[in-house]
């Protein structure tokens, strides 16, 4: 019998190398658990192209029952060439934009931290990576990502046009600018919000509510403004000068990629995306490794699990009010890379080892911080 009180985690492996490294998440789920008497409930449902063939849906409904009845959900990725089979209205009403929405996820947010084991695999010189620490606040509902009008048309000349459109309202970019100022407020206390008002008018209402947020509501905070051009440049320029950027959609899913490579891969980078908070205190909250499906390494063993088990300890974090588990978490990852393993990814063309051998570092490392 699962007690009362435990706590609930969807488990959603997902399409290529989701179910790999999510798989390595759970085991760091289910040590801490069981290592501090945990009540929890592991709830693991089908999503993505295996459903599809399985239910002849994406997610199919003890999916989405699953996950909105969980206090977290661990994905893994979504998407790969067995999508193309899959009809566009399935594709539109069930994708991970579609749970984005349907979670009313507005605010994600994505760490980029460097560790000096790495600095190898990183492109950029050791001397930018020392004190790299932020955290991307990628607005995840709004902007190009959701705009309508959408589409591709064709003009009287025969000519195609493709249309999307970048919008926002005041409280889409009100909302996560408070995520992103209370989030500082929890660090280094400065927040720099990145946008191209000197082009788009979408950007200038941007810059005006963000500063309006923080004027009103968050004077403690220092706020300070960037283009996305430049900011591309700092990332790679001077890494350690940011606390936490807040951004919209588009901009947010470049940038973390280019940040991500402060860290030495895609691979390392974890996310929470997380929705408003309900009148319990409690909020829709999904973690997920930044890297996605990558479907030509999936099933060979290949990929870093890292950026799933530092979800894990976002969700420990976030979801579940335990930050000294989190703590450890981070801490079992740093000494599992300091003792020198490696995925591919990280391993700089030398000795690597598999996505489970590397769990089982981390596992063996996280056992001994615990007990
Ligand atoms: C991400 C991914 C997604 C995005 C894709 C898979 C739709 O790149 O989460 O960064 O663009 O949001
Ligand atoms: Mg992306």
């Amino acid at each position: 019998m699962t007690p009362l009180n435990a706590r609930s985690i969807a488990i959603v492996g997902g399409d290529g190398i989701g179910p790999e490294v999510t798989a390595q998440g759970r085991r760091i789920l289910a040590l801490v658990a069981e290592k501090r008497s945990l009540p929890m409930k592991l709830m693991d449902v089908d999503y993505g192209s295996d459903a599809y063939k399985k239910h002849g849906r994406l997610l199919p409904q003890s999916t989405r029952v699953a996950m909105s009845e969980a206090d977290a959900i661990l994905f893994g990725a979504t998407g790969g060439p067995a999508f193309d089979a899959i009809p566009a209205p399935v594709r539109k009403a069930e994708s991970l934009l579609a749970v984005r929405r349907d979670f009313d996820l507005f605010a994600n947010l994505r760490p980029v931290k460097t560790m000096p084991a790495l600095y190898e695999a990183s492109s950029l010189k050791r001397r930018v990576l020392d004190g790299v620490d932020m955290v991307i606040v990628r607005e995840l509902l709004g902007g190009v990502y959701f705009g309508e009008p959408r589409g591709i048309e064709t003009l009287p000349d025969g000519e195609r046009r493709g249309v999307n459109t970048h919008a926002y309202t005041a409280s889409q970019i009100r909302r996560v600018a408070r995520a992103a100022f209370d989030l500082a407020r929890t660090r280094r206390g400065r927040v720099c919000s990145v946008a191209k008002e000197n082009v788009m008018e979408a950007g200038r209402l941007w810059r005006e509510e963000v500063q309006s947020v923080h004027d009103a509501e968050y004077a403690d905070v220092e706020l300070s403004h960037m283009l996305a051009d430049n900011c591309a440049m700092q990332l790679v320029r001077a890494p350690a000068q940011f606390d936490v950027i807040v951004t919209d959609n588009l901009f947010g899913d470049i940038l973390s990629d280019c940040a991500a490579m402060a860290t030495g891969s895609l691979g390392m980078l974890p996310s929470a995306s997380l929705g408003p908070f309900q009148k319990s205190e409690r909020r829709a909250a999904l973690y997920e490794p930044v890297h996605g499906s990558a479907p030509d390494i999936a099933g060979k063993g290949l990929a870093n699990p890292v950026g799933s088990i530092l979800s894990v300890a976002m969700m420990f974090r976030f979801s579940l009010g335990l930050p000294a588990e989190a703590d450890l978490i981070e801490r079992a990852i740093s000494d599992a890379l300091v003792s020198g393993a490696r995925t591919a990814d990280i391993a700089n063309g030398g000795k690597h080892v598999s996505t489970e051998d590397m769990g089982d570092v981390v596992v063996s490392k996280l056992t001994s911080l615990l007990t």
